[in-house]
């Protein structure tokens, strides 16, 4: 099967750039070797998703609103974006957690507002520096895991991806390893396993985040249970964006 692989803008690119961005990332994306989901700013979606329309390239958010609608100034809601054509939205990154306070009640409620509108949700897991030292590794993921999907039905894990983003590996430079990814994915399955079935934990997809690059994606989105990943850094380029997503190994 093909990898999932998404770009993760953060608060990055101006719209004028995504426009650059996107035109020649549309033009000379191949899509035999996986799927793109691009993720830039709210304010560069609407740009993007015109120029992605009718292409390979889908297109997601970083955040959405666990309200549906109504006096919340400032917040984008998950029929705004879908209404946009967006499909994909990121749920509970660890800048959202960390900087923006978000608790595994906020993102489990995004969850489910994001999924009643239609949207596929990533939904980040991953432990910090001090939980790693600790080893708290596997119980933090669990704990996320079993928040983030609360009061989901089976067939709505269809539009749920997890991605395990270890904090202290992102922007970092230090990527986790082939071991840390495999064991994180075997965790993130087993939790699935035991709160639904031995089918919705073969079926969801699993990606891994933090510091990928050209010379580390082939063997880490190649490890066992993981199915594409997640790029913050790298994907600002488009040249190398653009070289990982075609020539996947
Ligand atoms: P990075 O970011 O690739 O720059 O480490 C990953 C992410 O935050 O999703």
């Amino acid at each position: 099967m093909k990898k999932l692989i998404v770009a993760n803008f953060k608060m990055n690119q101006n719209p004028s750039e995504t426009k650059q961005y996107l035109t020649k990332f549309v033009a000379g994306f191949n899509g035999n070797r996986a799927d793109v989901v691009i993720c830039p700013s709210f304010v560069s979606l609407p740009v993007a998703t015109f120029l992605a329309s009718g292409s390979l390239v889908r297109l997601g958010a970083q955040n959405v609103c666990d309200e549906e609608e109504g006096s919340y100034t400032g917040e984008v809601s998950a029929q705004m974006l879908k209404d946009l054509g967006v499909e994909y939205v990121i749920i509970g990154h660890s800048d959202r957690r960390n900087k923006f306070k978000e608790s595994d009640r906020l993102i489990n409620k995004k969850i489910k507002t994001a999924l009643k509108n239609g949207l596929k949700c990533i939904v980040c897991v991953g432990e910090s520096l001090a939980d790693r030292n600790t080893g708290k590794t596997f119980d933090v993921i669990r704990h996320q895991i079993e928040e983030c999907v609360k009061g989901l039905y089976e067939n709505e894990l269809e539009s749920v991806i997890i991605a395990y983003e270890p904090i202290w590996a992102i922007g970092t430079g230090q990527n986790a390893s082939v071991r840390d990814v495999e064991n994180a994915a075997k965790v993130i399955r087993k939790v699935i396993y035991e709160s639904y079935s031995e089918k919705a934990s073969r079926d969801i997809q699993v990606l891994y985040g933090g510091s990928l690059n050209e010379k580390n994606v082939g063997a880490l989105l190649n490890c066992s249970g993981i199915d594409g990943g997640l790029f913050g850094k790298i994907s600002l380029n488009v040249n190398q964006f653009l070289d990982i997503a075609n020539n996947l190994k």
